[in-house]
């Protein structure tokens, strides 16, 4: 690995704004290993800076990119450290196979997060809450218009101090029953560009109608709730907590297996199968739904307050955190900031 004086000497100069939001305010330094010839180069870390790109460069043409989203913290000053990190590794190597993309070694994919880190270590925000957001990347970096999978890519890690990903409260989000994420076979669980790009017509909708979310039908059935584009979904039913199973056309997200641990921990029962929209809306009309959220990394977990059609019906469940979001958020945001005992082993210290 190699270092650049200019990357410490561009951190030494940098000061973080008080209200960072989310992604807007970027650490000014990165790491970057490139992939030719069938083998990985050395991780280098540089002062942040625009990449320069020839226009056939196989990612603007073909999509061919993959990502993912982590977090450090440092609440009380007693970090930086990760939470579950080589589930996110693990994850983007998942990814980098569905999209033909050669898998990045863990020396380098966790040398590259720590260090990056390690400079922006006096800039990870301190309040609950708030983390400094990692953004491991990867994308095809070779030039040609031919269809084939390139042998060419750049692995990144770029890192934003953030706040909340959510503004406003509780959300209020549209069922989206004409467009579709992904399909059995596709490339849903992947965490790639496309997925997100594929999302972007309804959020558009989902704006103009005055709603904060998408939640996503299997191409299937038309049915059975599948994830909110960024983010998965849960409802509790009956005091028990209900989450679409993971299948190939939903995002595995790291919260959401957490949060099943946390639940079944606190003796919840927690019940991973196929949540059929229109058994949900029974249940909300019934009273037995008494809270449904999303969760995700960036959002961690927000209670959903209404679910809407496009004809403008709207099934009312609760406008603020219940009871089991609530604790279940305290719970995972004290393990992650180290204020719970982390009888999981989910965190590691930055060394
Ligand atoms: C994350 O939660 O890290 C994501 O990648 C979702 C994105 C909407 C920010």
């Amino acid at each position: 690995m190699k270092i650049y004086q200019e990357a410490i000497e561009a951190i030494s100069k940098f000061t973080m704004p008080d209200n960072v939001g989310f992604g807007k305010v970027l650490l000014p330094v990165m790491a970057s290993c490139e992939y030719k010839d069938g083998k990985w180069g050395e991780l280098e870390i540089t002062p942040y800076k625009k990449l320069e790109l020839d226009p056939t460069c196989k990612v603007l043409h073909y999509g061919q990119e993959i990502f993912e989203g982590m977090k450090a913290y440092n609440f009380s000053g007693n970090g930086p450290n990760f939470f579950r990190e080589v589930d996110n590794m693990d994850r983007f190597n998942r990814s980098a196979a569905r999209m033909a993309m050669p898998g990045v070694p863990k020396e380098i994919f966790i040398n590259a997060v720590h260090e990056v880190t390690r400079l922006g270590k006096n800039f990870v925000p301190k309040r609950s809450g708030e983390s400094l957001y990692i953004r491991p990347f990867m994308f095809a970096t070779e030039c040609n218009l031919g269809i084939k999978p390139a042998e060419e890519f750049l692995f990144m890690v770029i890192a934003s101090p953030v706040g909340s990903y959510f503004q406003g409260g509780s959300l209020k989000v549209l069922i989206e029953r004409e467009m579709i994420r992904a399909c059995p076979g596709g490339m849903g669980a992947a965490k790639t560009g496309g997925n997100y790009a594929g999302s972007l017509l309804s959020a558009k909708k989902v704006k103009e109608l005055g709603f904060d979310q998408t939640l996503w039908l299997s191409a299937t059935d038309k049915d059975s709730v599948e994830e909110m584009s960024g983010m998965n979904f849960f409802a509790v039913i009956n005091g028990e907590l209900h989450t679409p199973k993971i299948t190939d056309t939903i995002l595995d997200g790291i919260t959401r297996k957490s949060l099943i641990t946390l639940a079944k921990d606190m003796g919840i029962t927690v019940v991973e199968e196929t949540l059929s929209i229109a058994t949900l809306i029974e249940a909300i009309k019934k009273g037995e739904c008494s809270e449904a959220f999303a969760c995700g990394t960036a959002a961690i977990l927000q209670p959903i307050s209404s679910l809407h059609e496009v004809s403008g019906q709207a099934y009312q469940i609760k406008d603020e955190y219940g009871p089991i979001s609530k604790r279940l958020r305290e719970t995972l945001l004290g393990i992650q900031e180290r204020t719970i005992e982390d009888k999981f082993n989910w965190v590691t210290v930055l060394k």
